[in-house]
Order: C-alpha cells, then structure tokens, then sequence
C-alpha cells in the first residue's frame, strides 16, 4: 500500500489582533473538503477574540474537526508522529513568535509549531503587529532560519479590495497556497 499523507492541518490562534483571519481561514478550510482541522487557541487569543469577534472563540470550534486544549502538551498535534500538511500560527503574537523562534514550548501552539519545525513541516507565522521592535524582528530572522514562513497580516491593494472580506481573502489565499491546499478564495494577479 502507498503511504500518503494524512489531510490534516493545523490551526493555531495566539492573541495578536486579527482573529478575523483565523475565523476566515478555517472556513475557507471547511471549503477544501477532506480536510481534518486541529484547532488550539492560547489564552492571549481568547481575551483577544472577545474584542474582535464579540463572540467568545469557543464558537470557532464548530470549524474545526478536533479542538485542542492549549495547556495539552500531550495531545496528538503535540508529537511528531502525528502526520501533517502543515500548521499555521494566525494571527501570531509577538510572543508565540518568539518563543517559536527560540524552540520554547510552552503550550500546545507552541510545541505543536516546534513539532512542525522539527519535522521540516510547513510551518506559516502570521504576525501582527506595527510597528515591530527589534527583538520581534529579530525572532522573525531566527523562525525563518529555522524553516518557519512569516507571511505578517498585510494584505496587498492592487487587487482594489472593496471589504474586510476581500483583506482576509487576500492573507487566507497565501496561507493556503503555502500549505498545498487548492482553494480559490482571492484573486490573482493577471488572473483575474
Ligand atoms: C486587544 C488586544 C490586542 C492585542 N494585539 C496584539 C497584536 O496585534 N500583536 C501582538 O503581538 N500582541 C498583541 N496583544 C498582546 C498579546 O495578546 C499578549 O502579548 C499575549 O501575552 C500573547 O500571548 P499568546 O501568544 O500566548 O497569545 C494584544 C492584546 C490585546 C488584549
């Protein structure tokens, strides 16, 4: 029998601003089909959901196929045995960032993203924040050393957005062209 790798991804959510981008992508998600989605948020993006989304994350799980808790360094995203396409950190805070950088595992976004790295996994970091002080800067050079791709929150204009819808569009659609999924959520340029 061939070995395939399973459809999975992983999807964590860190409290920077954005979450909007989380709730984009993982309906996008839902879209790909035959997609199995982790889903572990840390506290930081709990507090921060509460601003953004004026619903408590919690209601974002019904998107994913299995939550995580954050604090379950044991769960199954946790090893590197666990197969994967990929994880993706959106929106990344400057401190998951950072402890990403520097292999620090803490939680379950943490070690699940060190597992990707380890692995030599497609590991996407989504950060936001302006402007970024130099130890930010500084973890971002270390990720991307480490393997880690750092597509910060700033989608482009000249695809002349007319709503939130079409920003998010623009960040979802590179997250899941790094991640080998196949999804037609923006346009390209020169594709109409
Ligand atoms: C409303 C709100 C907005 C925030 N926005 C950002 C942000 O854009 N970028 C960032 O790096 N941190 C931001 N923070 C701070 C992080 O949430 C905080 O540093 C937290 O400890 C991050 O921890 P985590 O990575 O475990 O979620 C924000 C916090 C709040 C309450």
């Amino acid at each position: 029998m061939p070995h395939t790798v399973p459809r999975r991804v992983v999807v964590g959510i860190s409290g920077a601003s954005g979450i909007p981008y989380a709730k984009d992508l993982l309906e996008s998600l839902r879209l790909c089909g035959d997609l199995e989605v982790h889903l572990v948020a840390t506290e930081g993006a709990r507090r921060v959901a509460a601003d953004e989304l004026g619903i408590p994350l919690d209601e974002l799980a019904g998107l994913a196929d299995v939550v995580h808790a954050n604090r379950d360094v044991g769960a199954s995203i946790a090893s590197g045995s666990f197969r994967t396409l990929g994880m993706v950190v959106v929106p990344c805070s400057a401190t998951t960032l950072s402890k990403v950088a520097y292999g620090v595992c803490d939680n379950l976004v943490t070690r699940a993203a060190y597992v990707h790295l380890k692995e030599r996994r497609p590991l996407v970091l989504v950060p936001r924040e302006a402007p970024l002080p130099l130890p930010t800067l500084e973890a971002m050079v270390k990720a991307a050393q480490a393997g880690a791709t750092i597509l910060p929150a700033s989608p482009g204009f000249y695809s002349r957005p007319k709503s939130i819808d079409d920003l998010l569009g623009f960040v979802t659609q590179r997250i899941l062209d790094l991640l080998g999924l196949v999804l037609d959520r923006s346009p390209r340029w020169k594709e109409g």
